[in-house]
């Protein structure tokens, strides 16, 4: 008798560990990223422009600047008075922020409102902000105890989603984009569109079944270039997503990432602004000049490379190397002219990933609205509107691994304590 005793408590011990481990190694993330620390790092937010709004409306409803906003989406800053250019409705554009760590979660919250005649909480979260922050999040922000009340030109906090994931997907660089899902998304065809699987999607947003509702804000990972700049740099940390271009250094350097290789390049950005200097220290180079010799040995390479910003002064590193091939030109990523209007197919098909844009065409393909948005209909009362992760399953969004593990091992050595003692 005591024998089978102790094989049944074995056998539901043992079945009872497998499920707790499995649970605790499942590495799952959640959209509500937990944070501890006051680091910050670059984000994207996923927006559909509810109406025709000049790129500097769109840039001071986020508290952008419209450069950064431009280059993000590879849209060519050298036309003339391109921040005064109108961009159409339901265009679907990467707004980049930044993201911090406020009461333990990664949030955005340096996006403020004024309230405008006719605003509800409802209409700036779902429609002005689309969708990208629930009206209840936003009535919990600004503590609003009536929000039917709303004073004109109220100042209001506007929390945006974001998550940081250390700056890596699967190792990798990696730059996040919080995207919400329109009604004729199916998770495939967003893996697709973004070049990565339907497993990494699930796991980056820890959930349990690939089901996505209308309204749920997902976590899409976009490889990145990462850059290497010391930490007292005021552009330490600085991530450039595949495919696009960043402005840094007070507008005096432009990084890209392209070409495949994921390597960040940047290089003197030509706006007009008083810079310091961009020369690498005893040398002739400048910032992003590379040269190249050729030799018995394999190719000579020098170059001057930017190491980030520090007190108003451009760091440059002068490096050599000696490599088996000498490097081509430089790879940018294909810009685009600033959008006039949203091509057709894209309001009923998925648009195609940004990065699949190839040889500096016109068609803002990067830039197109997600399918079948309709700004004006956002979910109103979806699932999302209460929290940043109803997308996400509870299957380990909430799950700390850590505890599980412990009480696993517990289990363990009970396992292994009960037949000896019997
Ligand atoms: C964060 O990423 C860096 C590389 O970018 C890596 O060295 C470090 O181990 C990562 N930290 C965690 C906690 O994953
Ligand atoms: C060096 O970089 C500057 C600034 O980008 C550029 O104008 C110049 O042509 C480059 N020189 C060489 C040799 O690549
Ligand atoms: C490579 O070039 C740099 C500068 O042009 C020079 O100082 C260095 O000696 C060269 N190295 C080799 C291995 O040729
Ligand atoms: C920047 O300036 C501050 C004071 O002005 C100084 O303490 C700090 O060391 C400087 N940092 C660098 C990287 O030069
Ligand atoms: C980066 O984008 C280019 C096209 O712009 C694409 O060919 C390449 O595969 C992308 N790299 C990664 C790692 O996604």
């Amino acid at each position: 008798m005591p024998n089978q005793k102790s094989i049944l408590q074995s056998t539901f011990l043992l079945l009872l560990l497998q499920v707790l481990i499995n649970v605790a190694l499942v590495s799952c993330k959640s959209t509500i990223e937990p944070c501890s620390n006051s680091d910050s790092c670059n984000a994207l937010l996923g927006y559909t422009l509810y109406t025709d709004l000049k790129v500097s409306e769109v840039a001071s409803l986020f508290q952008i600047d419209p450069i950064a906003l431009l280059t993000a989406n590879a849209i060519d800053i050298s036309y003339p008075d391109v921040e005064h250019h109108i961009l159409p409705s339901h265009l679907f554009l990467k707004i980049p922020i930044t993201c911090s760590c406020v009461d333990g979660i990664r949030k955005s919250v340096s996006t403020h409102y004024k309230t405008r005649p006719s605003d509800t909480l409802s209409s700036i979260a779902d429609s002005i902000y689309g969708g990208l922050v629930s009206a209840d999040q936003i009535r919990e922000a600004n503590s609003i105890a009536d929000p039917s009340v709303l004073d004109l030109g109220q100042n209001l906090v506007v929390p945006l989603p974001c998550t940081c994931f250390n700056g890596t997907d699967n190792s990798l660089p990696a730059i996040y984009l919080s995207y919400v899902v329109q009604p004729i998304d199916s998770l495939a065809a967003i893996a697709a569109r973004y070049s990565t699987t339907l497993t990494d999607l699930m796991n980056v947003n820890a959930m349990g079944s690939s089901a996505i509702s209308d309204g749920d804000i997902l976590a899409i990972p976009i490889p990145a270039c990462a850059s290497n700049f010391p930490k007292y740099a005021s552009d330490y940390g600085l991530l450039v997503p595949n495919g696009s271009y960043a402005i840094t250094a007070g507008h005096c350097v432009q990084c890209s990432c392209g070409s495949g290789n994921l390597n960040l390049y940047c290089m003197p950005a030509s706006l007009a602004v008083s810079c310091s200097s961009m020369q690498c220290k005893n040398s002739n180079l400048m910032l992003g000049n590379v040269t190249a010799q050729q030799s018995s040995a394999g190719c000579n390479v020098t170059s001057c490379t930017y190491n980030g910003i520090a007190n108003g002064t451009i760091m440059t590193t002068l490096s050599a190397s000696l490599q088996p091939r000498c490097p081509g030109p430089q790879q940018f990523p294909p810009l685009v002219a600033p959008p006039t209007s949203v091509p057709k197919e894209s309001l009923f098909a998925p648009a195609p990933s940004p990065q699949s844009d190839v040889g500096g065409t016109i068609t803002p393909r990067s830039l197109v609205p997600a399918a079948g948005s309709f700004p004006g209909f956002s979910p109103a009362n979806g699932p999302i509107s209460s929290g940043l992760a109803s997308g996400a399953s509870d299957a380990c969004s909430l799950v700390n691994p850590l505890p599980i593990l412990m009480v696993a091992l517990v289990l363990l050595f009970v396992k292994f304590l009960i037949p000896v003692a019997l």
